[in-house]
């Protein structure tokens, strides 16, 4: 898209309000805040306060060069429903006294979820910024909010075709969807070069002397399913005191560590001599350790999402991903907390040099690092073509039925859709779901799509 294309159709500045409140969402949001801000859009920041340590919140803004929060909600930690229900009320403060065009918010968090629901109350437009991703498993806290988010949003900006094919099935319109890919592709392209340039800065990082070390494995664990569930953690334990011929530098997460002292876990795993725990690191150094590591063995989204960019083979601590993509292309594979198949597999990465670079090697389906730029191309054009504005209806509006057809001609959904006055949702070839990309020729496809009745 042509950057200067649609600033000319209005004078007025775009405000965009971007809603944040744990380590992965600032992560995600800085390339996008970047880019916000390199255009001179108006934006203002607010930050929930669900993660606060130093490690999990302030170091981000250092290393990620992005402005210090406009507001802090200080929710602090807490159940689902009071950080949720403080996080609504704190925000729905701040939104009533700013004129905000659009608010973004990223991924599945709690924060993510009270800033989608607060936005779309006060008919304000809201941008998901990773939508579409489903574990399909309704017992992760994530995936109520993801889907509870995508329900509240206008902009859908999602990852992958997949991830659209997703929200498709579950019968959203395509007329709002953006296949973008991630934005931490953008953070990790940027700042590993920048962590490069500068090595290692953590004081353990530096003590460990992670340079000169060998057969680094790179853990991180937090799922509340894994790290709450006694059973489940000391399986993975008892799988990591047997990988005792690597290192594994393990910055744990506060929630990990208190259940981890809670299960009386912690001292013993802490006293193993290939274990080295250490606070939870700042962008900059965990992305060097990464280059550095053999192997990443993780529970956490972001991470499968990072490995499969750097080219590091990742095993996931989980029975289920809403990032099957990483699995399919043969760079992620799901161990769960099963002690043996983390001991199968970690021992065939590190042994089996040709595996190991079929997993390094493995396409990266979070796209080429411009997923920022390409949610702002978008965010301006809606605002240029006032398609951010809510309002209630003034006109009857049209019913429609949602109709079923096996087209027969050789035409692509854009004509189809001119032609018919309709809009198309889903295209079917054969039992394969497709996306319906404008120029895609329908011919022998069925598609699912409006017929309007004015
Ligand atoms: C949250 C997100 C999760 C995300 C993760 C990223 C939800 C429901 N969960 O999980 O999706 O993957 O962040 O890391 O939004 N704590 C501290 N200091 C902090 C923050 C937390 O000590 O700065 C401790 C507290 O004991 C707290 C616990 O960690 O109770 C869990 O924190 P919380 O923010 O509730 O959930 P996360 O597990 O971090
Ligand atoms: N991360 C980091 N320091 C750490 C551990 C993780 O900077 O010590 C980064 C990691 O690179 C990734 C993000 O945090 O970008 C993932 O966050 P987390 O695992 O907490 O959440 P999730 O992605 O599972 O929601």
């Amino acid at each position: 898209m042509d950057r200067n294309k649609y600033n000319m159709l209005r004078e007025d500045i775009m405000k965009i309000v971007v809603v944040f409140g744990t380590r992965p969402e600032i992560i995600k949001m800085a390339p996008i805040i970047d880019e916000i801000i390199n255009r001179g859009i108006d934006l203002s920041i607010i930050h929930t306060g669900q993660h606060y340590d130093k490690e999990m919140s302030d170091n981000f803004f250092n290393d990620l060069e992005i402005p210090a929060p406009d507001y802090n909600i200080h929710v602090g930690s807490g159940s689902h429903g009071k950080q949720t229900g403080l996080m609504m009320d704190g925000i729905e403060k701040v939104l009533l006294n700013e004129k905000a065009d659009i608010v973004l918010v990223q991924g599945d968090t709690n924060a993510a979820l009270a800033g989608a629901l607060v936005a779309s109350k006060l008919h304000i437009a809201v941008g998901h910024v990773e939508s579409g991703l489903r574990s399909f498993d309704m017992t992760m806290p994530e995936e109520i909010n993801r889907r509870v988010c995508d329900v509240t949003t206008l902009m859908y900006f999602v990852p992958t075709e997949e991830s659209a094919i997703n929200l498709l099935a579950e019968g959203y319109s395509r007329k709002n969807l953006f296949i973008t890919g991630n934005t931490i592709v953008d953070a990790c392209y940027r700042h590993l070069e920048i962590a490069k340039k500068k090595g290692f800065d953590n004081e353990s990082l530096i003590n460990l002397d992670i340079e000169n070390m060998e057969n680094i494995i790179t853990l991180t664990m937090h799922r509340a399913e894994n790290v709450d569930d006694k059973h489940r953690v000391s399986n993975v334990v008892d799988a990591l005191k047997e990988l005792d011929d690597t290192n594994i530098i393990f910055p744990i997460h506060p929630r990990t560590k208190k259940t981890l002292e809670k299960f009386g876990l912690f001292d013993e795993l802490n006293g193993l001599e290939h274990i080295h725990i250490i606070k939870p690191l700042g962008y900059l150094d965990f992305l060097l350790l990464n280059s550095k590591s053999k192997l990443i063995l993780t529970d956490s989204g972001g991470l499968q999402e990072e490995a499969i960019t750097l080219g590091l083979p990742a095993l996931t601590l989980r029975y289920n991903t809403e990032r099957p993509e990483t699995v399919t292309a043969g760079g992620n594979i799901l161990v769960g907390s099963d002690k043996e198949a983390i001991l199968k597999y970690a021992n065939k990465i590190l042994n089996d040099e040709e595996f190991a670079n079929k997993m390094k090697n493995a396409k990266n389906p979070y796209g080429d690092g411009n997923s920022a730029i390409q949610i702002v191309d978008a965010i301006e054009e809606y605002y240029a073509k006032r398609l951010l504005d809510i309002k209630s209806p003034e006109h009857i509006m049209p019913s429609f039925d949602r109709k079923m057809a096996l087209i027969d001609e050789d035409i692509t959904v854009k004509d189809f859709e001119r032609k018919y006055d309709t809009l198309i949702h889903t295209v079917f070839d054969g039992d394969k779901i497709c996306f319906p990309y404008d120029d895609l020729n329908l011919k022998e496809m069925c598609v699912n799509y409006d017929a309007f009745h004015y």
